[in-house]
């Protein structure tokens, strides 16, 4: 079967297929109520989550299917002992389709070995999150029609960010795409993603004031707590960035200003009202990327 760990998982024309699907759905979602009936989704969060598993839960939901699963690993087998693997064995007998989080780099690597059925990842640690970059895709392609020929700012903590890493790779796939990355030097975007991105214009920086004004994409990220071994450290670097209306002077007028939410301090509410600043609708979006990515691990076709 087919499965979704990372965003090279799928050809740059499968992602493709996904967002237009995605964008079909958004604009019809009537049409799509029963694509799913008698599907069952899983929804296995070894990790706390709002956006991710809602937003999974309501999109089975909205196509007609229906959803099992934890969002709390205590009150689940793990707590005897079980591995991941058996884990996942015993579910895949239940269902038709697998989404997990886990707090681990490479879990979901290691779960879809014991896979029978479709797998998405869902967060896996510090290391990969393919359904946010879609999410991240779809909101920018409805809002700026156009994958290609951005530079992209993506700033805050760029070292444990999942998010980032994985949007890094796949916008490197589109042409003319230019990255600036800021961060701390204590959170800076990790080699393996610079070396996965080889070829591809990017610039480092701390300073996120004077970089602001080239960018068509300023994508904030919170400081992950739950990634420090050190919560000193964690403490002094939190508030390296905030976004506020202010430093919004010299953007461009059409810059979008994405996050993949939660937000701490890193965003300002104050720009909440801006027209630039999209997050809560990219989050939006995630719901009908979810839904395109569920009707194409199915193998279900667009009832158009
Ligand atoms: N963006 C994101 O993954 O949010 P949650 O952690 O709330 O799922």
């Amino acid at each position: 079967s087919r499965n979704l760990i990372q965003p090279e998982d799928f050809t740059v024309e499968e992602i493709d297929e996904v967002l237009s699907l995605g964008q079909r759905i958004m604009k019809n979602p009537e049409k799509y109520i029963h694509v799913c009936d008698g599907k069952l989704l899983a929804t296995l969060f070894y990790e706390p989550s709002t956006r991710t598993r809602l937003s999974f839960e309501s999109a089975m939901n909205r196509l007609g299917g229906r959803v099992v699963g934890f969002s709390d690993p205590k009150a689940s087998s793990t707590s005897k002992g079980e591995t991941l693997q058996d884990t996942m064995r015993t579910v895949s007998n239940y269902v038709d389709i697998i989404a997990m989080r886990h707090p681990v780099a490479g879990a979901a690597a290691e779960a879809v070995e014991a896979c029978s059925v479709p797998f998405i990842n869902a967060g896996d640690g510090g290391n990969q999150h393919p359904t946010q970059t879609l999410t991240d895709l779809l909101t920018i392609k409805t809002l700026k029609g156009n994958l290609s020929g951005h530079t992209v700012g993506l700033c805050g903590d760029l070292k444990y960010g999942r998010t980032v890493h994985s949007l890094v790779k796949a916008m490197s796939r589109y042409p003319d795409t230019k990255f600036v990355f800021i961060a701390p030097d204590e959170l800076k975007m990790p080699d393996s993603v610079k070396e996965a991105i080889k070829g591809h214009e990017f610039v480092e920086t701390n300073d996120l004031e004077s970089a602001i004004p080239d960018l068509d994409i300023l994508y904030m990220t919170r400081v992950q707590r739950e990634r420090f071994d050190d919560i000193e450290e964690y403490e002094r670097l939190k508030d390296t960035y905030i976004l506020n209306k202010e430093k919004l002077t010299d953007a461009k007028e059409d810059m979008l200003i994405l996050h993949p939410l939660p937000r701490v301090n890193e965003i300002s509410t104050d720009v909440d009202d801006d027209k630039r600043a999209v997050y809560f609708e990219q989050a939006k979006f995630g719901m009908y990327v979810r839904m395109a990515l569920i009707m194409k691990l199915l193998g279900i076709k667009d009832p158009e």
